[in-house]
């Protein structure tokens, strides 16, 4: 195994609110009894043909599924999740501020979720561990939706009010050094005004547009407001480039250059004028053969389905650090893999493409994995298992998946060099 060189590199983990805290009451869950069964109709037809399918089919099939309701109650029970992550040697943790919780209402705020996170917050920094903060991770409060969302220009004011709050109440800079604004612009806006499996979701590919710009405004706005407060705050958004190859000839070529712009550069190219790091997430390549684009599965396909090319992750690396010159965080990575019996592959591929990354010049500051805990897969619920830490949602009892405790491991004998 082939060492990070950094001692200050962050090993963590992350999770999203809506994903992992349970009892949340927004945007997502007003849908959720129409939504649930239309999603287990639909099932069979959408990912039938996933080589897991007979796995899982029970638990697609069933409405249940795709209904968020308790999850692992991380919200109440962070303590625990806590202990485990720090048994596992984690030293950061990527999580996000529920906006719903905090403004339940219009001009409302709530200080008792407030005091919630402060607690969740000291907890994380009475042990070490450095966090690293969402505002907006595809949830948002119901009142908000219904103003017009990120569709109007002039909604970005209350999402900026609702940062500049958190950054007051959380202490950024001193607290909270790394913060996330928005979470892959382009998968909410894409999920929620061109795709057609999230609940809210509509075909309005000029919304969509629109939608894109106003979230790149509100990071640009978000951004000055919180260095108002605080200039001691590293900000990124959380952006998920596809590592696209194929064979050398000229409609290949032309392809590829044409799909990293559109998928890894159109939006972030509107933003990293106010990033101070990269955030990367990191799951999956492309390969394309002309002008046909599939999936690209090096070692093989995870339970989602999704081609799995953990190497890949270098070449990622090297030509965002190359183009614009900025130091990374891999601010998510993993595989969907219930039966864990193949992310001690990935972790492994991982940390050695990261180090020949780091080799080649790129600045990483960490690696955060997705995900610490089981948590809610979004338009396909519960059954897809990307964590670390095993739940049973029957019982809400966790435990470390073999992967999480060899990782932890490696963890380990790598801040002891
Ligand atoms: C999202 C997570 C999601 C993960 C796996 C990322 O795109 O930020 O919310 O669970 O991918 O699909």
């Amino acid at each position: 195994m082939l060492l990070l060189p950094n001692h200050d590199f962050l090993w963590g983990t992350a999770t999203a609110s809506f994903q992992a805290e349970g009892g949340n009451h927004n945007n997502w869950t007003i849908y959720d009894k129409d939504y649930s069964i239309l999603r287990s109709k639909l099932a069979e037809k959408e990912i039938g043909q996933f080589e897991s399918w007979s796995r899982f089919k029970d638990l697609a099939t069933d409405p249940c599924n795709y209904i968020s309701g308790g999850l692992a109650d991380h919200f109440n029970r962070f303590r625990e999740d806590f202990d485990l992550m720090q048994s596992i040697n984690m030293n950061a943790y990527r999580f996000s501020i529920e906006w719903s919780r905090i403004q339940p209402n219009e001009g409302e705020w709530n200080d008792e979720a407030i005091s919630r996170y402060r607690e969740y917050l000291d907890e994380l920094v009475s042990r070490g561990i450095e966090p690293i903060l969402t505002l907006f991770h595809f949830t948002l409060p119901i009142w908000f939706v219904e103003k017009g969302g990120f569709e109007k220009r002039a909604n970005i004011e209350y999402f900026v009010s609702f940062a500049k709050r958190i950054a007051q109440e959380l202490n950024f800079g001193k607290d909270v050094k790394y913060v996330i604004t928005i979470n892959e612009p382009e998968v909410y806006a894409f999920e929620t005004y061109l795709g057609n499996r999230w609940p809210n979701s509509v075909k309005k590919p000029l919304k969509m547009i629109a939608v894109l710009n106003n979230l790149c405004r509100a990071h640009n706005l978000v951004t000055d407001a919180i260095r108002q407060i605080s200039s001691d705050c590293k900000l990124s958004i959380a952006k998920q480039p596809v590592f696209f190859s194929g064979t050398d000839n000229f409609t290949t070529r032309l392809t590829i250059k044409v799909a990293q712009y559109v998928q890894n550069d159109w939006v972030l190219d509107k933003v990293i004028q106010n990033c101070d790091f990269l955030g990367l997430n990191y799951y999956m390549s492309m390969a394309v053969d002309r002008f046909k684009i599939s999936k690209s599965c090096l070692i093989g396909v995870s339970d989602l389905d999704w081609g799995m090319c953990p190497s890949d992750i270098q070449f990622v690396l090297e030509r965002m650090s190359e183009k614009y010159s900025l130091p990374i965080m891999i601010t998510e990575n993993g595989i969907a893999d219930a039966d864990d019996v193949s992310r001690k592959l990935w972790l492994s591929h991982t940390i050695d493409s990261m180090r020949q990354a780091v080799d080649n010049g790129v600045e990483l500051l960490g690696y955060v994995h997705w995900s610490l805990i089981d948590n809610f897969e979004w338009a396909y619920g519960k059954w897809p298992r990307f964590g670390l830490i095993e739940v049973n949602y029957e019982t809400g009892e966790r435990k470390l998946r073999e992967s999480a405790i060899w990782f932890g491991d490696i963890i380990g004998d790598l801040q002891m060099k």
